[in-house]
């Protein structure tokens, strides 16, 4: 096997589930429920970026550019600093400023493109992370069209040296086909997932999937602590197959969910 370059993910011990971080050029889905820690995750994949000198480009589209600055800083990344001193561009897709550069009018397929590559030509050329949280936002109205956004997303930005951390927020109780297409395109799937167990509201990580990676299988209990930010607790008993759908359920539902 050729030598693959991967990128640490800034949260400690994590990268050796990954046998040493994410392959360069990979477009990883990271899915999860509400609160389950998916941001916190990409920012730190953001600040190691930063701290790397890679470029950043984080699409924030549930919280303000502001939340996103004001959420790194409690875990003690400068993502103030990193905006001036062009090393990461925030593309807020929530508030959508008029005037603003960086935010984006319509929350479209092809406007979010247009920018993402505006942004990696004003951060100039080098490797370069993206983030889009959440990539559930553009099809909203429209979960049908997961699938084609996701390819799309994937074929246009894969040309631009990226190496991409695309959210998705999952629900397995509705079966709800948000993300499916996602996962389907997708280099790599990492799930959060939490549950109350003995009163204690726990999270879990787990990798599904990776290409041209040795990963890890099993399910790892996390927290997120002040000042800290994800920290890895220790592995559980269950290993992938113990918590995820059939790989004939995911075909099926990735069928249901396809354009007519
Ligand atoms: N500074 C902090 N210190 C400790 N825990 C925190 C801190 N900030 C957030 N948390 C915890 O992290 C949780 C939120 O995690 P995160 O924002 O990554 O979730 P998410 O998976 O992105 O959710 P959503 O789908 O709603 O965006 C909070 O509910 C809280 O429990
Ligand atoms: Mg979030």
């Amino acid at each position: 096997m050729g030598y693959v370059e991967r990128l640490s993910t800034g949260v400690q011990g994590f990268d050796e589930l990954l046998a040493g971080g994410i392959p360069r050029g990979f477009f990883v889905a990271v899915t999860g429920e509400p609160g389950c820690g998916k941001t916190i995750f990409a920012l730190h994949f953001a600040a190691q970026g930063v701290r790397e000198g890679d470029k950043v480009i984080y699409v924030t589209t549930e919280e303000s550019r502001e939340s996103i600055v004001r959420q790194a800083a409690q875990f003690g990344w400068d993502f103030k600093k990193a905006l001036e001193d062009r090393r990461l561009v925030i593309i807020d897709a929530l508030l959508r400023e008029r005037g603003d550069p960086w935010s984006l009018v319509e929350v479209t397929v092809e406007e979010l493109i247009d920018k993402v590559i505006e942004a990696k030509r004003y951060l100039g050329y080098g490797r370069a992370r993206l983030i889009i949280d959440s990539m559930s936002a553009f099809w909203l109205d429209k979960p049908v069209m997961a699938r084609k956004y996701s390819y799309q997303v994937k074929r246009v930005l894969s040309r631009w040296d990226f190496t991409a951390l695309l959210i998705s927020q999952y629900a397995i109780t509705t079966m709800q086909a948000y993300g499916w297409g996602l996962e389907h395109i997708a280099d790599g799937i990492i799930r959060f997932t939490r549950r109350l167990a003995g009163g204690r509201l726990r999270r879990y990580v787990l990798v599904e999937k990776m290409r041209q990676t040795p990963h890890d299988l099993h399910l790892w209990e996390i927290d997120i602590q002040p000042g800290k930010g994800m920290v890895l607790l220790g592995k559980t008993q269950l290993r992938a197959e113990d918590v995820s759908l059939p790989e004939e359920v995911y075909e099926r539902i990735a069928r249901r969910g396809e354009p007519k």
